[in-house]
């Protein structure tokens, strides 16, 4: 089962709860939170209190991917607003593994990120105690950019080795998401999608996130 996750960076802010109801209604499973600090990503986005807001207008898994510096500094904050799923980069954490049980200790799912530069043996030691892997599959900062397609092989390869380990942890994949990319990697071992200009910018959300379903 492929499980789908709209990114909100593309539905629009003056309408975000009308976009988040019509999300959920339209099959989504989890909703996507992109949190930017514009230094580790040339963008900004969004902070706690947004989370805080839409945590009791949906009933959908808040997946809240964190592109900031030192996320240990945000992450009581975020776990308080309602995340049930927060994602660091493996490139903000130098010790990742205590970051990793920053989250957990809060009852909160725990994932780690790695853009489409960094290898997959940055994270090979932690594997066993996450929840979820994300291979971003263009460099954070927007949405609408052009899938990168070296994160087809990472799929594979993590596939592999969470397999191997007995490890039953998501593998979810971001980054320029539609129904042909999404193919590629559901066929690697992906199993969450987060999509965002492909759903939100289509013309029938329903439809959009259904095509993503059906790759599974
Ligand atoms: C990129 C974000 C993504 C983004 C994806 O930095 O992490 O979640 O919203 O947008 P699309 O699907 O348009 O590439
Ligand atoms: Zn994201």
């Amino acid at each position: 089962m492929i499980l789908v996750a709209p990114s909100i960076l593309s539905a629009n802010f003056s309408q975000l709860g009308k976009d988040i109801n019509k999300a959920e209604e339209s099959g989504a499973d989890w909703l996507h939170i992109d949190v930017m600090d514009g230094h580790f990503v040339p963008n900004l986005t969004i902070g706690p209190q947004v989370v805080a807001d839409i945590r009791p207008i949906t009933n959908l898994i808040l997946d809240v991917h964190l592109m900031i510096e030192k996320p240990e500094r945000l992450i009581p904050a975020f776990c308080e607003a309602g995340a049930d799923l927060i994602t660091v980069h493996s490139e903000t954490c130098p010790h990742l593994h205590r970051t990793i049980y920053q989250i957990k200790e809060k009852g909160v799912m725990a994932g780690v990120a790695i853009n489409p530069s960094t290898p997959i043996v940055m994270i090979e030691n932690i594997l066993s105690d996450l929840d979820l892997v994300l291979v971003m599959s263009v460099n954070p900062g927007f949405g609408g950019q052009k899938f990168i397609p070296g994160a087809v092989s990472k799929v594979a390869a993590l596939k592999n080795k969470l397999a191997e380990q007995g490890i039953s942890a998501y593998l979810q994949v971001d980054g320029g998401i539609n129904a042909q990319t999404g193919l590629e990697v559901v066929k690697a071992g992906c199993n969450v999608l987060v999509a965002g200009s492909y759903i939100f910018k289509s013309s029938d959300i329903s439809q959009a996130i259904n095509s993503l379903h059906q790759l599974g």
